[in-house]
């Protein structure tokens, strides 16, 4: 091989080499690596659940029943609203749907009054405690037929003879936070 022609294959090899090393030197770490580790921005790993939806949990995973019934307390107050207008049907129904979730998920809880009750009567403390929100939605789901036959005096009739009235026994008896309903 003559002088000239290793020089020129000196120059292949090393040039694209020495071009990479000063591209890959000037480019900022976020153009190298467009997605920097979950942990860095503070968010969690994959298969970790994000520290907000952790909050207000309840034992089983679900919704706390202070989370639920503040839910619940909050969609009352639009149904409320919405109830009696056959135009609001829409609404009204997603929010009735809203409740009934709510109330399936306070079954999570138990009652805030429990440790006030004696140790022989607390399972049917408990029990009574499930009841009442089985009846809940119970009643919540009868409302929502009654909307959705087009019945909506009758339906406003029943939200506040049976739930609202089911929501202020239910309170007394098992330690809801009568200051902060909705
Ligand atoms: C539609 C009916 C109901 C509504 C709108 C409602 C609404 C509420 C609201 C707004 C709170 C206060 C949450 C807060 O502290 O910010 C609460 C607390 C509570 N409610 Fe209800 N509730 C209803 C039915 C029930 C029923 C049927 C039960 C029992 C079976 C119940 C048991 C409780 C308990 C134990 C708490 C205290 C939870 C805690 O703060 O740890 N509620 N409810």
């Amino acid at each position: 091989m003559t002088c000239t022609s290793i020089r020129a294959l000196t120059l292949l090899l090393v040039l694209p080499l020495s071009g990479w090393f000063v591209v890959s030197s000037m480019t900022p770490a976020s153009v190298q690596d467009p997605k920097p580790a979950p942990e860095a921005k503070g968010e969690p790993r994959e298969g970790q659940r994000p520290e907000g939806r952790r909050q207000g949990r309840g034992p089983g995973g679900g919704p706390s029943l202070h989370g639920a019934m503040e839910q619940m307390g909050n969609e009352m107050k639009r149904v409320s609203e919405s109830i009696a207008d056959p135009a609001k049907n829409e609404a009204t129904l997603q929010g009735l749907g809203r409740m009934l979730m709510a109330a399936g998920a306070s079954q999570n809880g138990e009652p805030k009054n429990l440790a006030e009750i004696p140790a022989d009567k607390q399972a049917a403390h408990k029990l009574a405690f499930r009841r009442a929100l089985v009846v809940l939605a119970r009643d919540i789901a009868d409302i929502e037929l009654l909307v959705l036959d087009g019945k909506n005096a009758a339906a406003a009739e029943m939200l506040e003879s049976k739930v609202v009235a089911g929501r202020d026994s239910s309170h007394e008896k098992f330690g809801g936070d009568e200051d902060k309903e909705h």
